[in-house]
């Protein structure tokens, strides 16, 4: 079964972790400023879904955990939400800087494990392929029922990938995976947490999504 400690849940014997890509050693330079430009080319209709899902509208406070480019973010922002998008990596925070056009954005150095926001400060938190990077599962989820106001929604995508794939079609998760995940969000204290199945552009994904009791 699973290690103790910062991982996420294993399931089964040969089950990963939420946070199989914990390792990865971050996104800077030029690599990093490729991938953010790949992100922002290719993340709109992720973005599209986050939104949906979530069903974000003016009034709410969204808070984009591991924002990359931004496309979640801006999208929040034209659906006439406030949005903080919080990210680690300076390359990506710059990238989403320069192509924001729409206003009500903060942009903020940050991680899943400390957010830079305060207690209550949010109507909805949402993580796009992110959370296999965390370092720190039960810390990124004590940090998302911190920041989130009482009734607050919680979303996670993630892509779905093939048990056992390996290299960049391992970034994601096998639905064993998601449903580990909403059992940490359960155990970190969210109710109805529960799995869904979505496709958005070329590819499906994995919804967790939870509530701030
Ligand atoms: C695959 S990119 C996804 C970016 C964006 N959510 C999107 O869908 O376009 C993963 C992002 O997570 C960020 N990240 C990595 N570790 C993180 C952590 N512990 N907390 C928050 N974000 C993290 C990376 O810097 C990167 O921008």
């Amino acid at each position: 079964m699973g290690a103790p400690g910062r991982r996420g849940k294993v399931v089964g014997m040969s089950a990963q972790p939420v946070n199989h890509h914990a390792d990865h050693p971050g996104f800077s330079g030029v690599v990093g400023a490729t991938i953010g430009l790949e992100l922002l080319l290719t993340g709109r209709p992720v973005a599209r879904l986050a939104a949906d899902l979530a069903d974000v509208a003016p009034g709410d406070h969204v808070v984009d955990i591991g924002c990359g480019p931004g496309n979640a973010v801006r999208k929040a922002a034209h659906r006439g939400a406030r949005a903080t998008g919080v990210d680690p990596a300076p390359v990506m925070l710059r990238l989403a800087r320069l192509v924001t056009r729409v206003g009500g954005i903060d942009w903020r150095e940050g991680t899943a494990e400390s957010v830079p926001l305060a207690d209550g400060a949010a109507t909805v938190w949402w993580s796009l392929a992110t959370v296999h990077h965390w370092k720190d599962v039960a810390g990124g989820l004590r940090e998302a029922h911190r920041v989130l106001a009482p009734g607050g929604r919680l979303l996670a995508l993630e892509r779905q990938v093939r048990p056992g794939a390996k290299g960049f079609a391992s970034h994601g998760w096998t639905r064993e995976q998601a449903d580990a995940f909403a059992e940490h969000c359960r155990e970190a204290g969210f109710t109805e947490a529960r799995v869904t199945g979505h496709r958005a552009g070329l590819r499906n994904f994995w919804a967790v999504r939870a509530l701030r009791a």
